[in-house]
C-alpha cells in the first residue's frame, strides 16, 4: 500500500520522502494545480517504464516533462520567442508547450516516444518544489489508470493506484482541476493541440492572434494520447441532456433544475452561479461521484462552449465516446 503524506502539516518529510522514492527509480504521486500527476524521473528509463507500466498506457504516448524553473527547460528544450514569450506569460501554471528537444538533453527518449518535440510546462504548487530539491525534470502523465478519470485529490489516486505505487503525496483538491492546456508554435501560428485548464482566450489575447483549433483527424496524429475514447467512467453518459431520465445521474450546471431530476440517482450542480473555473474544478470529482452512485447512466446537462467550458466540453465529449 501506498504511503501518503500530507505536504500541507509535513513539507519537509515529504520532500525528502518524494525525492528518495524518485531517485530509487520508483514513481510518485505527486499534486499539480491541474490534476494529480504520476511522476518519474525522466533521465531514468526504468521509472520512465514503470510509468507506463503502472498506467497500462501505450507506450507511443509521450509524456509532458515538469520543470521548476527556466534553466531547467533551458537544459532540454529550445525555445521560439512565441512560445518563450507564452512561457514567461503562463509558468508556473496549466500551459504545456510543444518544442524541438536539444541534441544534449538528458531525458530519456521514452519518456517523449522517440518524437524530436518535448511536451514540457513548469507546474505550480508542491509539485515545482519536489522538481526543484530533485533537481531534474519529472515526466509526469495524471496519475490514473490509462483511459479512466484524472485524479483531483490523493483519495481519487489511492483509489486507482494505491496498491501499485509507494508514494502519494497530499495537497488537497487540485485547484485547477483540468489538465494542462497544450499548444504548439509553428512560425506565425499557435495550435491548439488540447483544450485544458489554461483559457485559450488568455493566450490569444496575449499573443495577439488567434489559435488554431485542431481538426480531429490532425490532433490525433499530433497528440497521441488524445484517443477519442478517455476519461471513462463505469456508466454509460448522455450529453446536452434538458430533462432526466429515472436512475440516471444529473451533473448540470448554472443551478437550474432539470425536469425529471427528481427520480435521479444523484443531482451534481458544477456551479450554480455558472462559474466556469467552479465547474472545471469539480469536473473529475463529480464524474466520479456520479459513477460510485450506481447510476446505468450519467446525464450532462448543457454547458456552455465558451472560456473553460471548451476544455470541460472536451472531456465530456471523450466520456461519452464509443469505447473500445
Ligand atoms: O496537466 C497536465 O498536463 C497533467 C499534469 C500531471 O501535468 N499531465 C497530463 O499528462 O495530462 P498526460 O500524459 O495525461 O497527457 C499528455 C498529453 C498527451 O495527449 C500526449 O500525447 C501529449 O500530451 N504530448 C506529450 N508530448 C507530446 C509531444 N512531443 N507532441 C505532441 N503531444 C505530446
Ligand atoms: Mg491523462
Amino acid at each position: 500500500m501506498a504511503l501518503i503524506i500530507d505536504t500541507r502539516t509535513e513539507p519537509d518529510r515529504a520532500l525528502a520522502a518524494a525525492c528518495e522514492t524518485l531517485g530509487e527509480g520508483l514513481p510518485v504521486a505527486i499534486p499539480t494545480e491541474t490534476v494529480y500527476g504520476l511522476a518519474a524521473d525522466a533521465t531514468n528509463p526504468d521509472a520512465i517504464s514503470r510509468i507506463y507500466e503502472m498506467k497500462g498506457r501505450p507506450r507511443f504516448n509521450p509524456l509532458i516533462c515538469h520543470v521548476a524553473d527556466f534553466a531547467m527547460a533551458e537544459a532540454h528544450v529550445a525555445f521560439d520567442p512565441l512560445s518563450r514569450k507564452l512561457a514567461e506569460a503562463f509558468w508556473p501554471g496549466p500551459l504545456t508547450l510543444i518544442l524541438p528537444i536539444k541534441p544534449d538533453s538528458s531525458v530519456h527518449p521514452l519518456a517523449s516516444a522517440g518524437l524530436d518535440t518535448l511536451g514540457i510546462r513548469m507546474p505550480d504548487g508542491f509539485s515545482r518544489e519536489v522538481i526543484k530539491r530533485f533537481g531534474s525534470p519529472l515526466a509526469a502523465p495524471s496519475a490514473n489508470t490509462s483511459g479512466k478519470i484524472s485524479p483531483t485529490s490523493a483519495a481519487h489516486v489511492e483509489a486507482d493506484l494505491g496498491d501499485k505505487l509507494a508514494l502519494i503525496l497530499d495537497a488537497g483538491a487540485a485547484e485547477i482541476g483540468l489538465e494542462s492546456t497544450i499548444v504548439k508554435v509553428e512560425g506565425d501560428e499557435i495550435r491548439l493541440l488540447r483544450p485544458g485548464g489554461l483559457d485559450v482566450a488568455d493566450i490569444e489575447a496575449l499573443a495577439g492572434r488567434r489559435v488554431a483549433r485542431p481538426d480531429t483527424a490532425g490532433a490525433a496524429i499530433e497528440a497521441p494520447g488524445m484517443l477519442a475514447s478517455h476519461y471513462a467512467p463505469g456508466a454509460a453518459v448522455r450529453l446536452n441532456a434538458t430533462d432526466v431520465k429515472a436512475g440516471e445521474a444529473l451533473i448540470r450546471f448554472g443551478g437550474k433544475p432539470l425536469p425529471g431530476e427528481e427520480n435521479a440517482v444523484v443531482v451534481l450542480d458544477l456551479s450554480p452561479s455558472e462559474n466556469l473555473r467552479e465547474a472545471a474544478a469539480n469536473l473529475f470529482a463529480f464524474m466520479k461521484r456520479a459513477d460510485a452512485s450506481g447510476a446505468q447512466t450519467i446525464a450532462f446537462g448543457v454547458i456552455p462552449n465558451e472560456g473553460l467550458g471548451e476544455a470541460i466540453l472536451d472531456r465530456i465529449e471523450r466520456a461519452a465516446a464509443p469505447r473500445e
